[in-house]
Parts: structure tokens; C-alpha cells; sequence
């Protein structure tokens, strides 16, 4: 049987080693209680200390350390690209870059170091104003406001270092752009690309896209409005950046997610991540429950020459996140409604609990760890009975100052 190792702690890497598992022997590393509670096996190794035949890399800080890197030296199969194709994500200032010289849409920007600058282009700018942390900020390093001096305000916190260390020491500032956002992953084997099935995560930590910008307060796929985008995508971003890729010599093997704003002037690329959405791949894995294994090791050796087929039906993921997130979330609170493997005490046709930040109590109980706590992930025949499932789920699990959007996938609602 395939080893395969899933490298990451949160609800994304929770549902990958699940779909993984029906046909892989899996080890999650670090992985985390709940993963562990139902079954899976967790382990504190190195990936390569668990001499995996094939490794799935969650997380974006992995990546761009050069953790495939290490791992394809050593002659693993990885599902991850190396440092270098990382980059795309790594910094905003090198993805902007790339983009300009492959010839991708993308919005107007300047990557700044000081606050005259600044100032310099919002004045040749209208708004909103965006303000973005060059590094990692687990996407929470973004500003969008309609006021020049919240966003001067925001530039000097970022270059002070005080709001995100040396990740905001250069920030990227874009003219704003409106219309809607949809995210498209593909799959890349070093040569082609292959779209998923479509997904729409929702960033804002409050009712109807409001308040600061979280990691995802849920997902949901697929989303049909997307099926005249994704070609669109494919022909006027993903093709003109696998042949940048190629110029630069750059053998990208992973998943490829393109946050897009699709506006009155056609799709525009406002980021790229290099890994699986959370939470769109807590819905993802629920259309590919049956066929994720072939098609990660075959892109991960070169060799994909297909497109991925997902199963009919639909899937809605409802984060429940802590009391406080993202600004500061308090952990420590007990968990009521799960069971002793993690999953819902009842459980509930069609859902799946996948645990992020929980850890286990001496009594067996979980209680909260982290920011996002569970994602609940529910399946149907639509995206409207998905809902209703999803939520009906949420509410049986509390915990004291749980915050939760009640508004995922409502435009799909019947
Ligand atoms: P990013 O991490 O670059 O995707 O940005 C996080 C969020 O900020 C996006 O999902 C958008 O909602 C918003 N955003 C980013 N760039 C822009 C832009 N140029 N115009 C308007 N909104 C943006
Ligand atoms: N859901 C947004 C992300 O994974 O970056």
C-alpha cells in the first residue's frame, strides 16, 4: 500500500489524510488530536523520517522553507513545489513581478519600503486603497479601505514591523478592484495544468463580507456561475504562467490556487497561493472521495494527463472559530457536541468534522486550541441541502464565545 504522508496541523490537512486514507496507508505529521481521535495515525517525525512513497504538503511556511525541495533530493514523490515556485506565494512583491512579465491581469501596484512612496501612488489611485504585507501573513496582511489615511496608517504599522515582523518590512499597494471573488485550484505537473472543481470561500469574519480578513469562515463547491470562468482562467492566467515557469526553469508539481476577482473587464488574478485552500479543500475532498489518491501521485510524479473527474453532488464547509479570532483568539474552552472520535456525538447523514486548532482533554473531552477550531464539512445531491446539513451540525456544537458565519453558501440557497 501507498505511504503517504500529510505534512500540516489544520482542518485542511485533517481532510486530506481522511480522503487519502481510504486507499493509502496515511501519517499525518504534525497532524493533531482530533485527527488522531478518529483513527488516523499522527506522528511528531520528519515526513522523511516516516519514509513516505509520497508526501502532501498542506501548508504555504513548509514550502517556501524548501521542504520539497529536501524531499525530492531524497527522491520522494511530493505534491508541493519547491522554494522557487513557493515564491509565488512567499512574496507578494515576486508573484506581482511574475505576473507582470508572463503577461497575467492583475491589478495596478507598487511595492513600497517607505510611507512617501506610498502616499505618492494613492494620490495617482482611486479608491479603495489596498495595502498587502510582501510575506506571509497567513491572509490576514491585507487592507482594503476607502479612507487614503487608514491605508498610510496601515503602511507605516507594516513597515514598522510591529503588526506582522518582517513579513510587512515592504508592502504591496494595489489600486482596488471590484466585482466578485472566486477561487480556481488547478493541478500541475511540471508541465500541465488541470482545474478542480470550482470553490467559493468566504474571508471575512463577519455576516455579509464584513470586518477583517480571516484565513476562511467557510466554502462551498461547486459553484456553477464559475463554469464560463475557470476556462478563462486557464487560457489568460494558468497557461501564461506555466510558461513563465518554464522560462524561469521552474519545475512546479502542486496545486496551483488562483484567488480571482472576476469584474466588469473579465478575471483578474489578485493572488496566488501554492497549496490547497482552507477551507475550500475540507469541501473539495468530498467530490473526490474515491479517486484523490491516483491523481495527487501522478501529478506529483509528472504525470498527469487528464483532468480530475469529481462525483455529482455538492459540499458545504461552516468554520467554527474562537472566541476573539482573528484579532486574538483565546483557546481553553470544552467542546459540547463531539464524541470521543472527534466527530458529531449524533451523527448526521452526510457530515464530516474536521478538526484545525482542539486539543484533547485528560477526561477525553476536546476543548479549543487556536483560531479556527473545526470545519464542518457536510455533502448532497446540491449546495442548498449541503447547507442546510452543514448547519444543522454547526449547532450542536458550542463552546463558550464560538464564532460562526451563518451566511456560507447562502446565495445558493432554493
Ligand atoms: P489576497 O490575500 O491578496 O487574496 O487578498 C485578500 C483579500 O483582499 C482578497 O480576497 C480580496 O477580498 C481583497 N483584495 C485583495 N486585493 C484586492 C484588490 N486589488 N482589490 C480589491 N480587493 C482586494
Ligand atoms: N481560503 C483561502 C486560503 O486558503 O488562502
Amino acid at each position: 500500500m501507498t505511504r503517504v504522508v500529510v505534512v500540516g496541523s489544520g482542518a485542511r490537512e485533517h481532510a486530506l489524510a481522511w480522503v487519502l486514507s481510504r486507499e493509502a496507508d496515511v501519517v499525518v505529521t504534525p497532524g493533531n488530536d482530533g485527527m488522531a481521535a478518529q483513527g488516523l495515525r499522527t506522528s511528531s517525525a520528519s515526513a522523511l523520517e516516516l519514509e513516505p512513497d509520497l508526501v502532501v504538503i498542506g501548508p504555504e511556511a513548509p514550502l517556501v522553507e524548501g521542504l520539497a525541495d529536501a524531499l525530492r533530493g531524497r527522491g520522494v514523490a511530493v505534491l508541493g513545489p519547491g522554494a522557487d515556485g513557493a515564491q509565488l506565494e512567499g512574496s507578494k512583491a515576486f508573484m506581482k513581478d511574475f505576473l507582470a512579465a508572463a503577461g497575467v491581469p492583475t491589478a495596478r501596484y507598487c511595492v513600497v519600503s517607505d510611507e512617501t512612496s506610498a502616499r505618492e501612488f494613492f494620490q495617482s489611485t482611486r479608491p479603495p486603497y489596498v495595502v498587502k504585507t510582501d510575506g506571509l501573513a497567513a491572509g490576514k496582511g491585507v487592507l482594503v479601505t476607502a479612507n487614503v489615511e487608514e491605508a498610510l496608517n496601515d503602511v507605516r504599522e507594516k513597515l514598522s514591523g510591529t503588526a506582522f515582523g518582517d513579513a510587512g518590512r515592504r508592502v504591496v499597494l494595489e489600486e482596488g478592484l471590484s466585482g466578485v471573488e472566486c477561487s480556481v485550484m488547478v493541478l500541475v505537473d511540471g508541465e500541465r495544468a488541470w482545474p478542480l472543481a470550482t470553490a467559493q470561500d468566504f474571508k471575512r469574519v463577519g455576516e455579509g463580507d464584513t470586518g477583517p480578513n480571516t484565513g476562511g469562515m467557510g466554502a462551498y463547491c461547486p459553484v456553477p456561475e464559475l463554469d464560463d470562468v475557470v476556462p478563462v482562467v486557464m487560457e489568460t492566467m494558468v497557461t501564461p504562467t506555466l510558461r513563465e515557469l518554464a522560462r524561469r526553469g521552474v519545475d512546479y508539481r502542486g496545486v496551483l490556487y488562483a484567488g480571482v476577482m472576476v469584474t466588469a473587464a473579465g478575471p483578474y488574478l489578485l493572488e496566488y497561493n501554492v497549496r490547497f485552500g482552507d477551507p475550500e479543500t475540507e469541501s473539495l475532498v468530498r467530490l473526490y472521495e474515491s479517486q484523490l489518491l491516483g491523481v495527487v501521485e501522478d501529478c506529483a510524479r509528472g504525470r498527469l494527463t487528464s483532468a480530475p473527474v469529481s462525483t455529482p453532488g455538492a459540499a458545504v464547509t461552516v468554520v467554527l472559530a474562537s472566541r476573539g479570532y482573528p484579532e486574538a483568539p483565546e483557546t481553553g474552552d470544552v467542546i459540547d457536541g463531539l464524541g470521543p472520535d472527534g466527530q458529531l456525538a449524533e451523527p448526521m447523514e452526510g457530515v464530516v468534522v474536521f478538526h484545525a486548532g482542539t486539543r484533547r482533554r485528560t477526561d477525553g473531552r476536546f476543548e479549543t486550541n487556536g483560531g479556527r477550531v473545526l470545519a464542518v464539512s457536510a455533502r448532497a445531491t446540491s449546495v442548498a441541502e449541503a447547507r442546510r446539513r452543514a448547519y444543522g451540525a454547526v449547532e450542536k456544537i458550542q463552546f463558550a464565545g464560538r464564532v460562526v458565519r451563518s451566511d456560507i453558501a447562502r446565495e445558493q440557497e432554493e
